[in-house]
Formats: structure tokens, C-alpha cells, sequence
């Protein structure tokens, strides 16, 4: 039985709220200052029949209680049927209200709060909906009980203007994440003459749909981390996944290789776009040579299905030298290394001026202590003169000429300097002896037994005893040396020197040059009794 009449009553209910829509049942009602409001009874099925009765308004005072509200309290106030309008609603409305018709009595409590000055709509009286993503969802901007007053309609969307006409409502299919926001209906009403802004906002979110998701991490899933040594380092392990997900690093934690490893503490979750978003970060501080190539890897997931992302720690290139430094670098030591090959091959050329100038400028002397009284002695053909006369000029002639008068050399030439008769052999091995060089004056006739003698006994003591040196002239253009003792072909080729006779050869000559740098160092004294020497050079 009480089933049956609890369900009629909620059958009465229902009906009867389809006739006095838009009416309080709540106890408690906000209110906008400025906006048109009103409060208004809903009649219930035990007032039903009892529409004669009269109808009294009141307002809680709190030192009067309660005081009843005239017919027509105020312009702005006024009774209209169940209903108490107000045009607009101010904060002072604020308070307790009662209805009472006969034995009916209904309460409410209004609060009115302040208009945001800074928004078309207030905060506090939106009415939030969502709607999940791919859905459909409507705005319907309709207000039954001010219908008749209503001039014009407009659309808002985050207080911007989307539409204004008549149309009442707003079908949005297939939503989309930026379809969420506020939508706010700004109704113009057109009260005695007067217009007044009444606004309803809707908070519309969108929402992914809540299938599950397999993880997809952020990034590759494989990853290099340059990193320099003592530098820490954050790597960021983030998947597009499930709020519930389980994400976490996995390295051997209690391993000592890893003191300088932290996880950070909880999860980061992020929703955008409606997905749902998961990241853990693993701080390494102070990286050391043991985190570098070691493999950190990342899951994220949940028991049925879980995915992996690594990361390795590598160190920055060592050769990353930034590109012009590396190439004008390069332009450096080439033109370094250019210059020092010049260098070397300018000195090997003029290696000869080279000593030459350096003996000038020490002065230096090497002859003083040896105890030696030639500085050379000159070895040149004596007999077939009628066949080398060219030798025997120079040897006799242009050799002392130069090396004597001019470079101050002393030499020993043996048909010059010997006194004939003796023991040819001793005389001639103990000037060697007493010279400093040997110069050979070399061609096909050399070979004569005396000549021979003085040969085998100089290379004797330039070979053997190491005491003298010898210079080998090459007089006469000589093709080969076949007939030369062997080991005058060890001689180092510097020391041989080549005569050209046709040349005009003065004393700045390589040829002289040469031979004064194969000679030894002596202070030399020149300009003394030369002034007829440089035709005497101009052999023919
Ligand atoms: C609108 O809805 C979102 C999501 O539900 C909520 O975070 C936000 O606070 C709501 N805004 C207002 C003014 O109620
Ligand atoms: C709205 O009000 C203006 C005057 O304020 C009036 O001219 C216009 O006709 C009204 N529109 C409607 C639809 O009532
Ligand atoms: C109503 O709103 C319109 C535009 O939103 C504005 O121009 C007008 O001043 C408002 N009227 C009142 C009475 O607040
Ligand atoms: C990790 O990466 C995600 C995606 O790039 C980012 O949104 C998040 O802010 C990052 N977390 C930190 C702590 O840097
Ligand atoms: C990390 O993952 C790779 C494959 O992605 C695996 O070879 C390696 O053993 C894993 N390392 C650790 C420490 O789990």
C-alpha cells in the first residue's frame, strides 16, 4: 500500500511540475545583483484546491522577525501570482523569504553575490556539464518563466559573441577538445519600458573517452645523453598512457655503482587534449666514468601491457672543436710547417754563406793549436805537362793566388815549396803531416807513382787517423773514377768540388765559397795585394 501511494505521489509531482515549471524547490537559491530574479512557490499536491486562499510574502528582519511584504512592496519588488519578481535583484535583497497560502508555507534562504566586473558571466552561477569527446552535446538557452519579456538572445563562448538571433538552442556534434569552455546565453529582457541583462552560463568539459590506452613514450626509444663528467643531469621518462599506469626506472638500486642515481619521488601526471599523460624523472648527479654506456631504462604500464624506453649517458665529443677554430687551425700549422720547410731548404742551400758568415762574425780561428804549418797541401799533377797545362796553372798559379793572397791560407805545393833532391817519399810524407787538408787536383793523368804515394798516404791519414782532410778538385771534365782507389769514392760528394775553367769566376763565387768552407776556419785579412788578382781568376 505505501508503495502504491509514494508512487503516486511522485506521479503528482512530476505533473504538476511540468505546469508550475521554473519554480524554487531548493532552500537555498544564489542570485546575481542586477540581473532580474525571482522567487516562486511550487505548488504541492496538498494546496491543491485551496487557489482562494490568500497569498502573504515575508522577510526575515533580524530584530522584527518576520515582516510581510506589502502587495506592492516597491516598483522594483513586485507579487505576481506563486511568484515574487524581482527587477533587478540588489545585495541588500539578500535574506530569508517565506510563502504561506493557507497552510501552506515554503522557505528560502537568497544569496545575492557581487556582478564580476571583469567577466560577461559570475563564477558562481554556472552550471557545469560534460560531455565526453566525439559525443554530441546542446546549449539551450531558454527561459520559460521570463519568456514573454525576452527582446533579444545572444550566444557567449568564453565571453565572446558566437551567435545572436533567435535561435535557442546550440547542437554541437561530434565535440572536440576546444569546444570546452563557458557558454553563456545573455538574455535581454524588456521589463515596463526598461532593459535588463539576464545571463546563464554553462561550464562545458570535454572529456577523452576512457579506453584504455597502450603506452607511447615521448621521444624515441632509444635515446643518447650527451653529458660531460661531474655535470648532472636529469633524463625525463614520459609516455602518453594511463593515469594508473605504473611508470618507474629500473636499476640495480642497492648497487654501489649507482650512490649518485635518484629516482624522483611520485609520478608527474598531465591530461591534454583529454589524454591522459605519465613521466618520472631519474636524477643523476655528479656523472662519473661508471654512468657512462650504462643502460637506464624506463617501464610504463601495467601488468598486460608495458613498454620500455633507454637511455645511455655518452660523453660529449671531445673533438667537437667548433668548425672555423678547427679549420684555421689547420691553416696555422700548414703555413707553419711551409715556413719551417723553407727555412731548412733555404739552409741547406746556403749553408755554406751560412758558416762562412758565422766564421766571420766569431772570427773564429781553428789553426792556432794544432801545431800544423800548412793549411793544405796541394796534390796535382807534376809530369805530362804538355797534356795538362790547364792543371798545372791552377794548382801553381790560381790556387795560391786566391787561397793565399786573398783568404790568407797558407798552402804547401810540393814543386813550389820543396827544395829538389832528398828522400822524395819522407819529404812528402811528413808535409802531409804538417798540412791541415789535402786538395786533390783530380783528372785521367793523375796516376803517376808519386802522385799515387801522396794519394794512399793522405787518405791513409784522412781515412784511417782521421788527422787530415781531404778536398777533391774535379779539374777536367772526368766521367767516371775507375781508376780511383775505392775508398776515394766513400768520400762524402760535399767534397768534391768541380772547376769549371770557362766560367769567369771572381771571389763571391760558389766555387770559392766552397772550397774556403772545406778549408779551415781562419781569420781571414783580405785587401792586401790582391788588386791584380781578378784577372788571374778569369782563366780562360
Ligand atoms: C568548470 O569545469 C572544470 C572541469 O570540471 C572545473 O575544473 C572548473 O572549476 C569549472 N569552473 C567553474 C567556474 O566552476
Ligand atoms: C527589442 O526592444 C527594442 C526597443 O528597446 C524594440 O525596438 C524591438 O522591437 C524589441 N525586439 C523584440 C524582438 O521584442
Ligand atoms: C546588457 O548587455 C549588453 C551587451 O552585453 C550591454 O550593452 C548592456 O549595457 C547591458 N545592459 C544592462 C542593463 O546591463
Ligand atoms: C618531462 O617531459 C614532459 C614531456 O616533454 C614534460 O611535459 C614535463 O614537464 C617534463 N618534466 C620535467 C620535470 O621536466
Ligand atoms: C634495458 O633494456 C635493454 C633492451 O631495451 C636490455 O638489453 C637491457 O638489459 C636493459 N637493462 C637493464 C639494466 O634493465
Amino acid at each position: 500500500m505505501l508503495g502504491r501511494e509514494l508512487f503516486l505521489t511522485l506521479l503528482i509531482l512530476r505533473i504538476k511540475n511540468n505546469a508550475v515549471e521554473s519554480c524554487h524547490f531548493q532552500n537555498n537559491i544564489s542570485a546575481v545583483e542586477e540581473e532580474p530574479f525571482y522567487l516562486k512557490y511550487c505548488l504541492s499536491s496538498s494546496a491543491h484546491g485551496n487557489e482562494a486562499a490568500t497569498i502573504k510574502w515575508s522577510k526575515f528582519n533580524e530584530s522584527l522577525g518576520w515582516v510581510e511584504l506589502n502587495p506592492r512592496p516597491s516598483p522594483r519588488i513586485t507579487l505576481h501570482d506563486y511568484a515574487l519578481e524581482f527587477w533587478p535583484v540588489e545585495l541588500n535583497d539578500q535574506g530569508r523569504y517565506l510563502f504561506q497560502m493557507g497552510n501552506s508555507t515554503q522557505e528560502w534562504e537568497l544569496k545575492v553575490t557581487k556582478r564580476n566586473k571583469h567577466s560577461c558571466f559570475s563564477e558562481k552561477q554556472v552550471t557545469s556539464k560534460s560531455v565526453t569527446v566525439k559525443k554530441s552535446f546542446q546549449i539551450n538557452c531558454s527561459k520559460n518563466y521570463y519568456e514573454k519579456w525576452i527582446n533579444r538572445t545572444s550566444l557567449y563562448k568564453n565571453c565572446e559573441k558566437i551567435e545572436e538571433s533567435s535561435k535557442k538552442l546550440l547542437m554541437v556534434k561530434n565535440a572536440k577538445f576546444e569546444d570546452q569552455g563557458y557558454y553563456s546565453c545573455v538574455f535581454s529582457l524588456l521589463h515596463n519600458g526598461k532593459l535588463y541583462n539576464l545571463t546563464s552560463t554553462f561550464n562545458i568539459t570535454v572529456l577523452g573517452d576512457h579506453t584504455k590506452r597502450i603506452p607511447v613514450y615521448l621521444g624515441p626509444k632509444f635515446n643518447r645523453v650527451e653529458v660531460e663528467l661531474g655535470e648532472s643531469i636529469e633524463l625525463n621518462c614520459s609516455a602518453l598512457a594511463n593515469q594508473n599506469d605504473a611508470v618507474y626506472w629500473n636499476f640495480q638500486k642497492e648497487n654501489e655503482t649507482h650512490v649518485n642515481v635518484h629516482e624522483k619521488e611520485g609520478k608527474e601526471i598531465w591530461i591534454s587534449e583529454g589524454k591522459e599523460y605519465v613521466s618520472k624523472i631519474l636524477k643523476i648527479e655528479k656523472v662519473n666514468e661508471k654512468n657512462i654506456g650504462f643502460l637506464y631504462n624506463c617501464t610504463v604500464g601495467d601488468t598486460v601491457s608495458m613498454d620500455t624506453q633507454s637511455f645511455i649517458l655518452v660523453r660529449k665529443g671531445t673533438t667537437d672543436i667548433p668548425n672555423h677554430v678547427f679549420t684555421r687551425g689547420m691553416i696555422i700549422s700548414i703555413l707553419i710547417s711551409v715556413a719551417v720547410v723553407c727555412l731548412v731548404i733555404l739552409c741547406v742551400i746556403f749553408r755554406v754563406d751560412l758558416v762562412l758568415f758565422y766564421r766571420h762574425l766569431v772570427g773564429r780561428n781553428e789553426t792556432l793549436t794544432d801545431g800544423k804549418t800548412y793549411d793544405a797541401f796541394v796534390s796535382y799533377l807534376k809530369e805530362c805537362h804538355s797534356e795538362s797545362g790547364e792543371e798545372y796553372t791552377f794548382a801553381v798559379e790560381t790556387l795560391p793566388k786566391v787561397l793565399e793572397k786573398h783568404f790568407g791560407y797558407k798552402l804547401c805545393i810540393f814543386e813550389r815549396d820543396v827544395v829538389p833532391g832528398g828522400a822524395v817519399v819522407d819529404e812528402i810524407h811528413s808535409l802531409i803531416e804538417k798540412s791541415r787538408r789535402i786538395i786533390i787536383v783530380l783528372s785521367k793523368s793523375y796516376m803517376s807513382n808519386e802522385v799515387i804515394y801522396e794519394l794512399k798516404s793522405g787518405l791513409h791519414k784522412a781515412l784511417v787517423e782521421r788527422k787530415v782532410k781531404i778536398i777533391l778538385i774535379q779539374f777536367s771534365p772526368v766521367s767516371d773514377f775507375v781508376f780511383l782507389p775505392q775508398s776515394l769514392k766513400l768520400l762524402k760528394s760535399h767534397r768534391v768540388l768541380k772547376w769549371k775553367a770557362d766560367e769567369p769566376l771572381s771571389y763571391n763565387s760558389r766555387f770559392w765559397k766552397n772550397l774556403v768552407y772545406l778549408m779551415p776556419a781562419k781569420v781571414t785579412k783580405p785587401g792586401q795585394e790582391e788588386s791584380e788578382d781578378l784577372p788571374v781568376l778569369s782563366v780562360p
